[in-house]
């Protein structure tokens, strides 16, 4: 702190008064303690211990050992001055066979850590579905079988009776799109098959399962809670005005991003998706109602951005994780800057997404739910983490926030991910997209220069310069 009398320096991007100022983590890739207090496996833990599937051969058995650290993280949370944290509840850690009565020992996790939030002021966001479905069904069939969207709504319904009294706001479902598509199409991620038409099924019945739960949720929680739902909506270019381009766009557009939205918020089944989509399935596992079932209103839309998606007419390479589209499609580099990760810093493309989203979804509000950068960082001699390239990324996606709000997209509030270094999925521990730095040999925590930058910007309610 610079000035004088300590009051925060006056923003020239100021946010609005009641902006969500938040962090987000997942379970599974922070909390480890993966067989303790009748935690059964998830199918990422069945992938992450096969040979091969992530680098490194890492798992989350451990991870930021938040299980056993949580007081510790939430003093972290404090020192933010967050208002919102968001968080993943673990549907093996709550129901280990994704069936049957509630586990109570695994509850009482949620329970200590919400409680424990609520005492140092934070608004907990519980996400139900961040990956880890329970392998018991996965091995019934997985999300290409319809049956898993019904025990989603059961899990949704005793975690929100048990929950309810201290979550206000609930998530249905992190990025759909990944779980189907990279965990069913490409199968880079859990559980790795590599089945077309299955990752269509299973983007279905994740349609399905939110509906089910947002009903199961409406009738187990209080009036007054908000559900939502978080998409990794894609800002997609065409590489050009040539009509292939453009209908290269226009497929990855509907598979990445209308067959969500069209079933969420309008009830329907884009016609282009199953044109498109024709020679791998006849969209037969579409029942009745289902459409109006996934339609059930929501209080507020999740986005998770990090770089936007280049296309132009062409081939990709197979397995893909964009069905159908393998002879049709090339995705491009987008140029400039690239995060460790290898995606490009592009903040222009959340301030479309945002705008599209006012003129397409008017009257739902959105909340970015996600948005983050991995660097390569490391602790220098004396200890810190010096991490200007995020702190560049993250000032540009809030200036792009910032001036979608300024011209009216309705943007609630903002969660920075991550809070931890953590386990990246497939990347393993390589990948680190944390404010805290986590030395994952001692568990200890370092915050970073951009945690520090971002508990100024909330100290401020926003941005200077
Ligand atoms: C989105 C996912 O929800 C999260 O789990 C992941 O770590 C980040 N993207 C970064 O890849």
């Amino acid at each position: 702190m610079t000035s004088v009398d300590a009051r925060p320096e006056a923003p020239t991007l100021a946010f609005p008064a009641g902006f969500r100022w938040g962090t987000a983590t997942a379970a599974y890739q922070i909390e480890g303690a993966a067989t303790e207090d009748g935690r059964t496996p998830s199918i990422w833990d069945t992938f992450s211990r096969t040979p091969g599937r992530v680098r490194n051969g890492d798992t989350g058995d451990i991870a930021a050992d938040h299980y056993h650290r949580m007081d510790e993280d939430i003093a972290l949370l404090a020192e933010l001055g967050v208002s919102d944290y968001r968080f993943s509840i673990a549907w093996p850690r709550v129901q280990p066979t994704g069936r049957g009565p509630a586990v109570q020992k695994g509850l009482d996790f949620y329970r200590r850590l919400t409680d424990a939030l609520r005492a140092a002021g934070i608004r907990p966001v519980a996400t139900l579905y961040h990956w880890d479905l329970p392998q018991e069904l996965e091995d019934a069939g997985g999300w290409p079988h319809r049956d898993t969207a019904a025990r989603f709504a059961e899990y949704a319904h005793l975690t929100a009776d048990a929950l309810g009294d201290r979550v206000a706001t609930w998530t249905t479902l992190n990025e759909p799109w990944c779980a189907a598509f990279l965990g069913y199409g490409s199968g880079v991620h859990a559980p790795g098959r590599t089945e077309p038409a299955a990752a269509l099924r299973a983007a279905h019945h994740f349609n399905l399962a939110h509906g089910l739960a947002v009903r199961a949720l409406r009738a187990a929680l209080p009036a007054a809670a908000e559900i939502s739902l978080t998409l990794n909506l894609h800002a997609v270019r065409p590489a050009s005005g040539d009509p292939d381009d453009l209908d290269a766009a226009r497929r990855i557009d509907a598979l990445g991003n209308r067959i969500f939205l069209d079933p969420v918020f309008h009830g329907r089944l884009p016609d282009d998706l199953v044109a498109d989509t024709a020679a791998l399935t006849d969209w037969s596992f579409v029942h009745d109602g289902d459409l109006a079932t996934a339609h059930a209103p929501i209080d507020s839309l999740g986005i998770n951005y990090y770089a936007p998606t280049v296309v132009a007419a062409g081939t990709s390479p197979t397995p893909s994780p964009w069905p159908g589209t393998e002879d049709r499609v090339r995705f491009l580099p987008a140029p400039g800057p690239r995060t460790a990760m290898d995606w490009p810093v592009d903040a222009e493309g959340l301030y479309e997404l945002l705008t599209r989203l006012r003129d397409d979804l008017p009257g739902v509000p959105l909340v970015i739910t996600e948005n983050g950068a991995a660097y390569d960082d490391y602790a220098d001699p004396s200890g810190d983490v010096h991490d200007p390239e995020r702190v560049a990324y993250l000032h540009a996606h809030l200036a792009a926030v910032h001036r979608a709000l300024a011209d009216g997209a309705d943007v609630r509030g903002y969660f920075l991910w991550s809070l931890l270094d953590n386990f990246e999925w497939a990347y393993g521990y390589g990948k680190r997209f944390g404010i805290v730095h986590v030395d994952f040999a001692t568990q200890r925590r370092t915050p970073k220069d951009s945690a520090r930058w971002y508990a100024r910007v909330i100290a401020r309610g926003g941005l200077t310069g």
